[in-house]
């Protein structure tokens, strides 16, 4: 005889809900948008079906947009125009630059959205590196001075959480310490803590024109500063560090493939942990979905729920409109 019966618990919709583990809302997720100068232009992203560059004023109108369907963050990257771009990144914090104007006007016109740029140099670097180059060697120290002067310069025009994605060592500290100094005691720093080098951000550099160049000498991959996605264990030691440093939100990126870092990071922590399904991720499934090879709606929400279920209390995600308007 049978006893044991999992399936008693499964027979119907109305039981299924009842014994459900995780749930999906709209507030967990975070939309990350790519910005470009100019007034009424959209452009899309070949790699990223369904995703724009927009110019600030249409990205203040999507956010309108994102936040009536309950999605209460974003995350912003900017085009730079290559004139613009050099080894120090200085255009980071010029206070009149494009992230800071596009902080100003979403802040502004949505005041209760909260603002997450992005803190790295890569859009604003010559090489595409996310450090300042000495020698040929991407210079941790002297790009943690110019990530801190990008930092209290985003929270400057606004930012409520500044998220350092660039992977320098003591970078947090550093940010912190420039914060304080500022009197920006209440801007969060969300950390990539851990963040592997890795081919799912493809998509991306793309949209942004933001890969590392073939500069002679220079390496034309990340993996002198992002991790290698052969080792685990090394990211409990980035994610204390980081914990020790300041950081609020710790971040774990990419997303799907990396789910075994993320449940075990979360059994170690108690701060609330990001994960990014990055471009890459998003570009695969719009392929399989566009071939018919996938069922959209149903993917993106699986993928997502799976995150959460794996130990995420945030989600980047470029399918976070549609998956809020699928939930609807
Ligand atoms: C760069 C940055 C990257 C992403 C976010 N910030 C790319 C990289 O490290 O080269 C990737 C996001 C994505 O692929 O969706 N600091």
């Amino acid at each position: 005889m049978i006893y044991s019966r999992n399936r008693r618990l499964r027979t119907s919709p109305a039981i299924r809900n009842l014994v459900r583990e995780t749930t999906l809302t709209p507030h967990d997720f975070v939309m990350p948008m790519f910005i470009i100068e100019g007034e009424n232009q959209q452009e899309a992203i070949p790699s990223m079906p369904g995703i724009y560059r927009r110019s600030i004023d249409l990205a203040v109108k999507e956010c309108k947009a994102l936040f009536e369907l309950g999605i209460m963050a974003v995350n912003l990257y900017m085009k730079v125009p290559d004139g613009l771009k050099d080894n120090t990144g200085k255009e980071a914090w010029n206070p009149n630059g494009l992230m800071q104007r596009a902080i100003k006007a979403i802040k502004s016109a949505i005041p209760k959205m909260v603002v997450m740029p992005d803190v790295a140099l890569d859009p604003y670097s010559i090489y595409g590196h996310d450090g300042i180059i000495t020698n040929g060697q991407i210079d941790n120290d002297a790009t943690n001075i110019a990530l801190a002067q990008m930092a209290v310069s985003l929270a400057e025009a606004g930012a409520d959480v500044v998220a350092p994605s660039d992977m320098m060592d003591g970078r947090v500290k550093v940010i912190r310490e420039a914060l304080e100094e500022n009197h920006f005691h209440h801007v969060g720093i969300l950390s990539y803590a851990a963040k592997y080098a890795s081919s799912f951000y493809g998509p991306f550099r793309s949209a942004l024109d933001s890969a590392p160049k073939d500069f002679q000498e220079i390496p034309t991959d990340k993996k002198t500063y992002q991790m290698d996605f052969h080792n685990s264990r090394e990211a409990y030691n980035e994610v204390f560090k980081d914990i020790e440093e300041g950081a609020d939100i710790i971040m774990i990126k990419p997303g799907m493939p990396y789910l075994d870092i993320v449940a075990k990071i979360r059994a170690e922590i108690d701060l609330p942990i990001a994960v990014f399904n990055v471009s890459g991720e998003y570009a695969m499934l719009k392929a399989a979905a566009q071939n018919g090879w996938l069922d959209n709606d149903k993917a993106i929400i699986e993928s997502l729920t799976c995150i959460k279920r794996a130990g995420a209390d945030m989600i980047f995600t470029y399918a976070a409109k549609e998956a809020a308007m699928i939930m609807q």
